[in-house]
């Protein structure tokens, strides 16, 4: 009898069920009322004593046999049954779509506000040389405003670094295109400085240019007042406060008014309800000149801005570090907009 449930596992080992009707045949065969395990069992009580303990494990080993042979394919056709289902006419589930991430969101804003005032888009290259980046731009080498952009250079070459501004696509653009020149150049940009809640080693700007015949500083604060309207609200105000750029002469600084009525805009403010959003000037004449452009023949103005800076003051968002983070809580606030 050892010898018969021998081969019987051996048999179920073996066997392969083709369907689910198959398996079930196979169940019933072997679990059934009157299947073969319950036939051992009966024969079993026949035994003499002496054999029951080894015959009995192994008719028990061949009891979970069965058993764990039926589970595995049950699984199996359940599976394919599942898959042979699929109905596909149903509408997928929109559950997990992603959405744009703050900063796109309002880059793309920026560049759509410029765009309908005649810019176009000109990108360039993150990593960069000390001619397009400093020296084209009025900053010759040991000049101190460098010290200003805590650059990172590649590896031990002094002339090749991560852009420090957005400013070296400026420089390009006017090196392969003669004016009427009017373009906005984003990108993100790189600086060794402490990461904090306020500052970051990676962020985002975008770069504006325009050369022509006879720009002047009103044309530039137009566009500048124009663009605070249509960004933070057609009542924002804005104010000019004279500051210094290598690359511009006259410089200034744009300040947008954001009131102290709150406390956090008290705060941001220092109390003055001004926050500054963004530098600009009037190209200085040496930056046309480094780039093949007559100064004597044509004016223009840039400026440049922190993409961060702006989603922050949009946004009400406090921490810098939240927007390169990459956290779901935060990035779904935007899944809306
Ligand atoms: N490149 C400057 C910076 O990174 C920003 C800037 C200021 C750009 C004045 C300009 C400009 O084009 O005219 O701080």
């Amino acid at each position: 009898m050892l010898e018969k449930v021998r081969k019987l596992a051996e048999k179920v080992n073996k066997y392969t069920p083709k369907s689910e009707e198959d398996l079930n045949r196979f169940r019933v065969e072997y679990l059934g009322r009157r299947g073969v395990l319950n036939g051992l069992f009966s024969s079993f009580k026949r035994v003499p004593n002496e054999q029951k303990k080894e015959l009995g494990s192994s008719i028990n080993n061949l009891k979970n046999l069965v058993q764990k042979k039926i589970e595995s394919y049950k699984d199996f056709f359940e599976e394919e049954e599942i898959g042979g289902d699929v109905d596909l006419s149903k509408p997928v589930s929109l559950n997990n779509l992603g959405s744009r991430h703050p900063i796109s969101l309002v880059r793309s804003e920026i560049l759509d506000i410029f765009n309908r005032i005649g810019f176009t888009i000109s990108e360039g290259p993150e990593i960069e040389d000390d001619w397009h980046n400093f020296s084209a731009l009025n900053l010759p080498e040991e000049h101190p405003a460098r010290d200003m952009q805590d650059t990172f250079f590649i590896q031990t070459n002094p002339d090749i670094l991560l852009r420090t501004h957005t400013s070296s696509v400026q420089v390009r653009h006017m090196e392969n295109t003669s004016p009427p020149i009017r373009t906005l150049s984003p990108g993100r940009v790189y600086r060794n400085e402490a990461v904090s809640a306020r500052a970051h080693c990676i962020f985002h700007q975008v770069e504006g240019l325009y050369i022509d015949e006879k720009v002047s500083f009103a044309d530039l604060k137009q566009a500048l007042l124009y663009f605070a309207k249509e960004m933070f609200g057609e009542k924002t105000k804005i104010r000019l406060r004279p500051s210094y750029f290598p690359f511009t002469e006259p410089s200034a600084e744009v300040d947008i008014y954001l009131g102290t009525n709150s406390d956090s805009d008290y705060r941001i403010t220092k109390g003055t309800g001004w926050l500054e959003i963004l530098g600009c000037g009037m190209v200085d004449p040496n930056v046309l000149e480094n780039c093949g452009i007559d100064p004597k023949k044509y004016s223009g103005y840039a400026f440049g801005m922190g993409i961060e800076r702006i989603a922050m003051l949009k946004y009400g968002v406090k921490d810098l570090r939240l927007f390169f983070e990459n956290d779901i809580r935060f990035l779904k606030q935007f899944s809306s907009l």
